[in-house]
């Protein structure tokens, strides 16, 4: 099969970058390696929620977005695991890839503007997710994972949605664009480069294609 990323990230304005041919072969070479990352994914996107409601216990509006946004990523992420159990896929640790790392690393440590780049990069994780998962649920071999993968892809598509709303009923546009632009270019860097070793390919290792007007 040849797998062809053509239209997977036209409508997504968040990311500077859509994901490469090779990271799709990577992925759909090792699905075991990839279902296990996207597990421990679910987990640490329901973590992220949860933590900026601590961080921001009195922000209703906050509290409303991401409450819900939390329990639906603990969903998915028992839907993953039941399937890594019908398998006999044990629930391992894996050396996660350097992209949460780098981007949390962006976040400014002032507020408020901790809290704008704090939503920014849940968004642009988010919006990746959803790209390499609606490529993984039109190319994968394995029904079962191109229905998985389906049926997730709605919900992270809201996800980013939500982290916008949230940017965008605290800061005005003005402030909001510039910022996503160099954060989105900094995600499309930390995706730059080669896969050292397959096994360690993951749902954010990197894989993107190169830009088109340097
Ligand atoms: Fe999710
Ligand atoms: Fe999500």
């Amino acid at each position: 099969m040849t797998a062809s990323p053509t239209k997977p990230v036209a409508s997504i304005r968040w990311l500077a970058a859509p994901s490469s041919s090779l990271w799709l072969e990577q992925a759909i070479s090792r699905p075991e390696e990839v279902l296990i990352d996207h597990a421990h994914c679910e987990r640490k996107a329901a973590g992220a929620a949860l933590q900026l409601m601590f961080r921001y216990p009195s922000s209703e509006s906050l509290a409303e977005a991401l409450s819900p946004l939390a329990q639906e990523e603990l969903e998915h992420f028992d839907r993953v695991l039941a399937l890594l159990q019908r398998r006999g896929i044990a629930l391992r640790p894996l050396p996660a890839p350097a992209y949460g790392s780098r981007l949390a690393g962006e976040i400014r440590r002032q507020e408020p503007l901790r809290q704008l780049d704090s939503f920014l990069v849940a968004g642009l994780i988010e919006a990746r997710s959803h790209e390499r998962m609606a490529l993984l649920a039109e190319h994968s071999p394995d029904p079962e994972l191109r229905e998985l993968y389906g049926d997730l892809l709605a919900s992270e598509a809201r996800h980013f949605g939500l982290y916008w709303l949230l940017c965008d009923q605290h800061w005005p546009r003005e402030v909001i664009i510039p910022r996503l632009e160099a954060l989105a270019a900094v995600e499309v860097e930390a995706l730059s480069g080669e896969l050292a070793r397959p096994e360690d390919v993951r749902m954010h290792s990197v894989g993107v294609q190169p830009s088109s007007n340097g």
